[in-house]
């Protein structure tokens, strides 16, 4: 474990010695190399578990001494997360070991953390950054604990959403390191618990659709490409793209963005503008940090639809990237699912993936429909049903039966009788067939959930 390695030989010897100097040069090598492959590094203690990513390390009798090491240096500064980016230096990496070593004891761990936070701040390490993360969390329910991530990640993404769309706003150039990371925590947890994330996207509250929007997006376009074959870096400027496709409209007024009656020819040629108003907007951002173009074209693009009859009218035939195709469908799917305003009601999962799919005029692209589709079910999670025997249910898992799209799990919400049953409800399959080959229920139609006045996420997860 290079990063043991290193704070052990630091420790033992003065920094300009050889010793140091190897093993902060290992130390760097290896999270270079780490970092060419995956974009980012996340080094994250649960209970006695280290994870690399994804990865979970093995504890073995070679590696013992380096792990438990430092597992408590982790522990005792109370570092839950350690994320390291891509254009760390080897001072960086220094000044950080100078920097824990001189932390003073203190009763608290989080407040050993806030102040190593703010003294990695003032040394400008900008490349590795901290977190209390999972550390001083209590050993539960794994479900529970990955509900609590997804929610979390989810309701950081919002917050990074409304500040760079305030930021912009206001004439500031936001920082996109800041929604790098952000990004970044969103693809990791679709690609450890998908469902978990996409789930939230069923929150939609109304107050916050501007911010919640460009999130689902980001999150259905990641859950999406991931499907497509898309590796981890892919995904990160995939998900980027989501989550900036929209950012144009913040450059438009408020009042036109706000209005829930039709809009004028002349507000509605404005808001058509924010294609490329976003374009320039994330140009502006790119100067000195990196912007992937890919990202900055969906911006561009994800109205332009497949044939081109969107808008704004390219002057010459062009063909849509993947990027700006995929964000297409995720927004296209998002914002017909989602209530815009109190007066309007939105519309239910299956009937959008059917206009989707049906109508060409929508200008998506077939093949990505098809795996939208796939992806959710013909019933998506969430979805609140009533079946035959009259109770209502919410759509909380995938068939587990392929060949049977139209039985998924769910939970049942209110009994045969009417009766609200509690969350979590009864979870049922409804693949499972009696003895005799019948079905013992059957999803009759799509409902809303708001004719029954209950909140779908209380029981999906
Ligand atoms: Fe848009
Ligand atoms: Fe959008």
């Amino acid at each position: 474990m290079g990063i043991h390695g290193a704070q052990r030989a630091m420790q033992l010897y003065p920094l300009e010695n050889a010793a140091v100097q190897r093993a902060l040069d290992d130390l760097l090598a290896m999270t270079v190399s780490l970092l060419q492959l995956e974009g980012m590094i996340e080094v994250r203690l649960t209970s006695d578990v280290v994870f690399i990513n994804q990865t979970r390390l093995r504890l073995g009798l070679d590696n013992f001494a380096a792990f438990s090491g430092f597992v408590s240096l982790m522990r005792n500064t109370g570092i839950g997360v350690l994320r390291i980016e891509t254009g760390v230096t080897r001072s960086e990496w220094q000044n950080w070991f100078r920097l824990l070593a001189a932390l003073p004891d203190a009763e608290d761990p989080l407040e050993r953390l806030d102040l190593l936070r703010k003294r990695m701040q003032d040394a400008e390490i900008t490349c590795l950054s901290v977190d209390e993360g999972a550390a001083e969390q209590e050993e539960g329910d794994e479900a529970d604990e990955a509900l609590e991530r997804a929610k979390r990640t989810y309701a950081h993404g919002v917050s990074v959403a409304r500040d760079v769309v305030a930021g912009v706003r206001m004439g500031r150039t936001p920082s996109v390191r800041r929604l790098k990371r952000a990004v970044q925590l969103i693809v990791d947890q679709v690609l450890e618990n998908e469902l978990s994330i996409t789930g939230l996207t069923t929150l939609r509250e109304y107050d916050e659709y501007t911010f919640t929007h460009s999130v689902n997006v980001c999150i259905f376009a990641v859950a999406l490409g991931r499907r497509l074959g898309l590796d981890r870096r892919q995904l990160y400027d995939l998900g980027l793209a989501g989550l900036m496709h929209d950012i144009g409209k913040s450059r438009i007024d408020i009042e036109i963005i706000n209005k829930t009656s039709s809009l004028d020819d002349q507000e509605w040629r404005r808001m058509q503008a924010h294609p490329w108003l976003g374009t320039l907007t994330l140009f502006k951002m790119r100067e000195g940090e990196q912007l992937p173009y890919r990202a900055i074209l969906a911006a561009h693009e994800h109205h332009m639809k497949i044939d081109l009859s969107g808008y704004p009218r390219p002057i010459r035939p062009r063909r849509l990237s993947l990027f700006s195709r995929l964000v297409a469908v995720a927004d296209g799917y998002d914002a017909a699912t989602t209530r815009r305003s109190y007066q309007t009601e939105p519309l239910e999962p299956e009937s959008v993936l059917r206009e989707m799919w049906m109508n060409a005029s929508r200008g998506y692209d077939l093949t990505l429909v098809k795996a939208l589709i796939n992806m959710l079910g013909v019933y998506p999670v969430g979805s609140l049903v009533v079946l035959d025997t009259f109770e209502v249910a919410v759509v909380a898992g995938l068939a587990p039966d392929p060949e049977q799209l139209n039985r998924p799990l769910v939970r049942i919400v209110f009994d045969a009788f009417g009766g609200l049953v509690p969350p979590p409800g009864q979870l049922v399959d409804l693949s499972v067939a009696r003895p005799d080959g019948s079905f013992a229920r059957s999803i009759v139609k799509v409902t809303s959930p708001d004719r029954y006045g209950i909140t779908v996420s209380d029981y999906f997860i």
